[in-house]
């Protein structure tokens, strides 16, 4: 099983689609709205406890059609199917994709080279758990025999920014442990963390795919020789854990054995906060709740993979992407979770995103003749309202956008959270529907600056017409974060599968690497 190798320039769908682009890129969303009442309903979908409302975005039904089409064109069915089971769909690295196995709750056995890896997926879940069940009880302790107070998480890319963002998220729920997040080789980064830190109680957690990444071992060895200033090599043992494939090159650091957490090469380091390299999640939360989060996420993915294009969530999304970035010539795009716990989400995503599908070399070997991997940002709202929205609404640039909002609050103050959801929907609506000159024009007279309506009608005109996705989420709990993660996954592995591109290796990285170990040498 593999993966299609079409050219999406050259399928039906996009030709329909350019037709559609060149009749219908003025149209207004207003009036797609006047024209149907039903489009709201008619342009969302419900998940579980996820509604999407993409019915502010520039595109009708015969167009929103031709996009699932292209999905359809290009092979995107078989290309799920072919992840799913295990196929080795990373070709140029000869490698399956199973982030998505490590969070399959069936019995159903997957297979790699003949091995059903869902028995070492199980075997370390449980040595995860009783990890974490024994340090945040203070059964398994410092070598000093103290109860573990802080974690450090050492790591870069996947092996950093997936367990700050969850353990960030997932705040509200989390146990008295403190977790800290080492990740860039600047020395400030990792003395200013050690420096309110007891050796005795701290647990390191080295986190590696390749246990050969220059900044985390630099940062590792710092740690060990601040670590080793009060301890002895034997203790160790007890205060350092590490998370990798590369079992050889962990020992030759002196971690233990026993203290090795397994890593597979069918897990990209960008997707593989679900496997141990989550740890730091698990210690943060417990493992009932990390387990939550895995299950959320398995819901994502049985909808992803049973659900028909045009009511599935993740291909609705990519496709919408696909239509702005392809068609409309959309730069960027931007992402504003409004609840300060997703913080960190648009900095997440910018390497599941962009480290997947910055390509521009297609399956075939050849130059893309198109536009590939969008460029993601953003920031939380209420924040971003009074930092870069300015330029969202009234700049120049197409920015499609996409609002991720809660019903409920952790904390449940009303107040709070209805201003907050206020200015949620008060944004995506100000971006459709805009103002109008005649609008601007009542205003000031009804504020009795008839004076100034000349001087500064266009300056308070709003265009309007700017996409934008909602996404309504009930409550911000593990499983939820699981199941929107797991969306934003699938929605970049929709897209590159649709570009003909190969979304799970990562050569861009590579050059400035070498290049870097050239003037170490100097
Ligand atoms: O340099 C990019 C990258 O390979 C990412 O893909 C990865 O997440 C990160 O480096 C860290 O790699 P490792 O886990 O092997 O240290």
């Amino acid at each position: 099983m593999t993966l299609k190798k079409i050219n999406p320039t050259s399928t039906n769908a996009w030709s329909l689609l350019q037709k559609k682009f060149n009749q219908t890129k003025q149209v207004n969303m207003c009036d797609l709205f006047k024209q149907n009442p039903n489009r709201k309903a008619d342009y969302s979908l419900k998940v579980d406890d996820f509604t999407l409302d993409f019915s502010k975005n520039r595109f009708d039904d015969e167009t929103f059609k031709a996009l699932i089409d292209l999905a359809t064109e290009t092979g995107l069915q078989q290309a799920i199917e072919a992840q799913f089971a295990g196929a080795k769909i990373n070709e140029t690295e000869n490698r399956a994709v199973l982030h998505t196995a490590l969070r399959d709750i069936s019995k159903e056995p997957i297979l790699v080279d003949g091995k059903n890896i869902k028995t070492v997926i199980s075997k370390t879940l449980k040595k995860i758990k009783t990890f974490s069940d024994e340090v945040i009880a203070g059964k398994l302790k410092g070598y000093t025999n103290k109860a573990f107070t802080d974690v450090v998480n050492i790591g870069i890319g996947g092996s950093d920014l997936g367990p700050k963002m969850a353990v960030e998220a997932l705040k509200f729920y989390q146990n008295h442990l403190k977790c800290h997040f080492i990740s860039n080789v600047d020395g400030d980064h990792v003395y200013e963390t050690l420096k309110n830190l007891n050796p005795e109680t701290t647990l390191f957690v080295i986190v590696s795919k390749t246990f050969t990444t220059q900044e985390t071992l630099t940062n590792a060895l710092t740690a060990q020789k601040w670590f080793l200033k009060q301890a002895q090599v034997a203790d160790i043992a007890h205060n350092f854990v590490a998370v990798s494939t590369n079992l050889e090159a962990v020992k030759a650091f002196g971690i233990a054995s026993k203290n090795i957490f397994p890593m597979w090469d069918w897990v990209g380091g960008r997707y593989s906060l679900w496997s141990a390299v989550g740890l730091t999640i698990s210690l943060s939360v417990g493992f009932k709740q990390f387990n939550e989060f895995l299950e959320g996420a398995h819901q994502m993915d049985l909808h992803f993979k049973n659900t028909p294009f045009n009511k599935n969530m993740p291909v609705v999304l990519a496709m919408t992407s696909i239509w702005y970035n392809n068609f409309f010539n959309a730069e960027t795009e931007v992402i504003l979770p409004y609840t300060q716990y997703l913080d960190l989400l648009p900095m997440y995503l910018q390497q599941t995103v962009m480290e997947s599908n910055g390509k521009s070399v297609d399956r075939n070997g050849a130059r893309v003749s198109y536009q590939t991997g969008t460029i993601v940002w953003g920031s939380t709202g209420t924040n971003a309202q009074h930092a870069f929205m300015q330029l969202v609404h009234q700049g120049t640039k197409l920015i499609p956008a996409d609002f991720i909002g809660f019903s409920k609050s952790l904390h449940g103050d009303d107040d709070h959270h209805r201003k907050l959801m206020a200015n949620f929907y008060g944004q995506t609506e100000a971006l459709y529907r805009g103002k109008t000159a005649a609008e601007v024009n009542r205003e000031l007279k009804l504020a009795n600056q008839q004076a100034s309506i000349e001087r500064l009608l266009t300056f308070k005109t709003f265009e309007g017409n700017k996409p934008s996705n909602t996404l309504l989420i009930e409550k911000l709990t593990p499983k939820s974060l699981g199941k929107l993660i797991a969306l934003y996954e699938h929605k970049t592995f929709v897209q590159g599968i649709v570009w003909n591109i190969f979304s799970f290796d990562q050569f861009g990285v590579e050059l400035g690497k070498e290049l870097a170990k050239n003037y170490l040498k100097k």
